[in-house]
C-alpha cells in the first residue's frame, strides 16, 4: 500500500486487522449482499433502520485489506445517521475516491484519499459504499 501515507496506513491495517462492526445482526430489517466484479470478494451488509435511522450496522466478508478497512470505517460513519445523510456521505466518499472534491468533511474517511491513485483499488475502497447505496434503495425509509 506505498500509494498510502504511512501514518493513514497504520490506521487502515488497524481497522483491517480489528474490523469495528464485523458481525451479522439477526433482527436487520435490511440485508444486502455486494460483490467487487473485479476480484468476486463479497460482502454482506446488515442495517436496522428505525424511523429513517440507521441506528445498527454490521457486515461479514471477505476481501483485501482495503476493502475490510473501508468497510470497517463505513460502519463507524454511518451508525446514527439518517438514510439521506448516510447516503450524502456515501456520494462524497465516492468523489474522493474518484479524485474528485467531496461535498462534505468525511473526518477519518479522508485517510483513504490515497486509494484514488491506484484505480485498480478504487472497487476495493467502494465495495462497501456501493451495496450500502444498494441496501438504502432497498428500503422505504429514505
Ligand atoms: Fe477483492 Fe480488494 S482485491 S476487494
Amino acid at each position: 500500500m506505498a500509494f498510502l501515507d504511512n501514518l493513514y496506513k497504520e490506521i487502515i491495517l488497524e481497522h483491517y486487522k480489528r474490523p469495528r462492526n464485523r458481525r451479522e445482526i439477526l433482527d436487520a430489517t435490511v440485508i444486502q449482499d455486494g460483490i467487487n466484479p473485479s476480484c468476486g470478494d463479497e460482502l454482506e451488509l446488515y442495517l436496522v433502520i428505525d424511523n429513517g435511522v440507521i441506528s445498527q450496522v454490521g457486515f461479514i466478508g471477505e476481501g483485501c485489506a482495503i476493502s475490510q478497512a473501508s468497510a470497517s470505517m463505513m460502519t463507524e460513519a454511518i451508525q446514527g445517521k439518517s438514510v439521506l445523510q448516510a447516503l450524502k456521505t456515501s456520494e462524497s466518499f465516492k468523489k474522493m475516491i474518484h479524485n474528485d472534491e467531496p461535498d462534505e468533511d468525511l473526518g477519518d474517511l479522508i485517510m483513504l484519499q490515497g486509494v484514488s491513485k491506484l484505480h485498480a483499488r478504487v472497487k476495493c475502497a467502494t465495495l462497501s459504499w456501493v451495496t450500502l447505496e444498494r441496501a438504502l434503495a432497498e428500503t422505504d425509509e429514505s
